[in-house]
């Protein structure tokens, strides 16, 4: 059904003029559609990217626009896929010439037949995203909208155009862009979408590690996650993506003992850390912080349930799922590893009388990371007990304050050795041995320790006396 509803007062935009006039020199059709035009009629942010297609060829077309343009801007052409794009004014522009068949994105043998605009918009993927605004000089501004998009778009439905096993078999990726679109906007997968991601999961295989990262990365930047990461888990995707997740998901009873669901936890975790931080890698140490309790989990009579040493095989997991999915292996894993490693620190610490040495330690290994480590860790706070919950967080306000005190007192964040290594063999005209190695250490202990402050003059007393246990005398 297609609505007559004009929104030429909208295309505000002067590049929409020239993409027209460029269509008529060319004697070819063109039109706005996608994301550019679902966000408009949700009145959503801009987000600097607006897709066009060509009832022609779309590279003709960006070419075109560009010699009209004053600045003539370069134009980038995809010659296998048939598309162009140009930047205008901070701005991403593509052209696509409109296709029939097999939609091109990503497809390995991308099937070039020029079709209609409805032949386009069949093979795009969800109703809300085939909306598509002439640019044409007949109706310009009009908005085509075959599939009732604008319907879906007021009733929150996440729905394909067509049978949504051939919109998913043209690009499985749309599954998680179902899922994102849902998390993002609040919508709801309407059932014969949802019942057919389920059936085909699987094929979610075929699709790069890399597209598949971009999908979590935008599922983990919503405000409450965890919405995004319970539809994956329901239609079977995040088992096949995440398999070190979904092994979480069980409750086990021995002898009256049970331990907590780790996967529910994981996004209760998760969403409590979103209002603290936008830093998509934080958000990634919180999905991630748990995965070693999988593995490590045993029973004994003694202490019931455990999970020795889950944090630092998560931080080994952590790099084979950074490697599994081509994510970045750079600082980025560092950091996910590091927080997951360290991810029991601070929480050990609150449950006890908070030390300033102990404090001393979490900075000197956490470093420049420390404050992030506290922000995961505070979120890791779930117990539904009201009084151990307010008693965690009022011990996590001393530490964050210790935190702050120790630093101001001995640097420890970006810990240097207030005493060289070439100093030491001065004093004592050593050679490189072992025993400079034996004192640099100790100096780090007493600091750490807070048995002195970390300055040259306390070291160098230090090392004095201590070297006297060595039997090294000062020259
Ligand atoms: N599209 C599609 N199938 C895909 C990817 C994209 O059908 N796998 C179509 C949709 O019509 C989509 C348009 O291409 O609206 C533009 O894609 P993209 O820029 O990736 O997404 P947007 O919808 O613009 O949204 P966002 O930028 O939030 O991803």
């Amino acid at each position: 059904m297609a609505t007559k509803t004009n929104y030429k007062s909208s295309l505000n935009n002067k590049i929409f003029e020239i993409i027209s006039k460029a269509s008529q020199e060319l004697h070819l059709e063109s039109y706005v559609i996608g994301g550019f035009v679902r966000d408009l009629i949700l009145k959503r942010d801009f987000k600097k990217d607006i897709d066009i297609v060509a009832v022609g060829s779309g590279i003709e077309l960006a070419l075109k626009v560009s010699s009209l343009l004053p600045k003539k801007p370069k134009v980038q052409v995809f010659k296998t896929y048939g598309t162009a794009m140009l930047h205008f004014e901070g701005i991403d522009i593509e052209f696509v010439g409109a296709r029939k068949e097999s939609y091109h994105f990503e497809s390995r043998n991308p099937v070039v037949e020029n079709g209609t605009l409805q032949d386009d918009q069949n093979r795009r993927d969800f109703t809300i995203n085939a909306l598509a605004i002439s640019l044409n000089e007949s109706n310009y501004g009009e908005l085509l909208d075959p599939f009732d998009g604008v319907f879906d778009l007021e009733n929150k439905n996440i729905k394909t155009p067509l049978d949504p096993d051939i919109t998913f078999s043209d690009d499985p990726l749309r599954m998680l862009r179902g899922i994102r679109f849902a998390a993002q906007l609040g919508f709801t997968i309407e059932d014969h979408s949802f019942n057919s991601i389920t059936k085909n999961a699987e094929r979610i295989k075929i699709i790069s590690g890399e597209r598949i990262v971009d999908e979590l990365n935008k599922i983990l930047s919503t405000e409450k996650p965890s919405i995004g990461f319970l539809l994956l888990f329901k239609t079977g995707l995040l088992n096949i993506i995440l398999p070190e997740l979904t092994a979480l998901n069980n409750v086990e009873e021995i002898e009256g003992h049970t331990h907590k669901n780790n996967f529910y936890h994981t996004l209760e975790v998760l969403d409590n850390i979103c209002p603290n931080t936008d830093d998509v890698w934080l958000r990634w140490s919180a999905l991630l912080h748990d995965i070693g309790k999988a593995p490590t989990k045993r029973f004994n009579k003694k202490q019931g349930w455990t999970f020795h040493g889950h944090e630092f095989l998560g931080g080994k997991m952590v790099k084979k799922i950074f490697e599994r999915l081509h994510m970045p292996l750079n600082n980025k894993l560092k950091f996910v590893q590091k927080m997951v490693m360290m991810s029991s620190r601070p929480i050990v610490l609150s449950e006890d009388i908070v030390t300033d040495s102990a404090v001393r330690r979490l900075v000197f290994d956490a470093g420049e990371d420390v404050e992030n480590l506290m922000t995961l860790c505070e979120a890791d706070i779930t117990t539904k007990n009201p009084n151990k919950f307010k008693k965690y967080h009022k011990n996590f306000e001393i530490v964050r304050q210790k935190i702050i005190e120790v630093e101001e007192r001995d640097s420890i964040r970006n810990f240097q050795p207030p005493i060289t290594g070439e100093q030491i063999m001065e004093i004592f005209n050593l050679k490189p041995s072992r025993e400079i190695g034996v004192l640099k250490e100790a100096v780090k202990e007493a600091i750490l320790e807070g048995e002195i402050p970390n300055e040259y003059e306390a070291a160098y007393d230090f090392v004095l006396k201590r070297a006297e246990k060595l039997g090294l005398k000062k020259i």
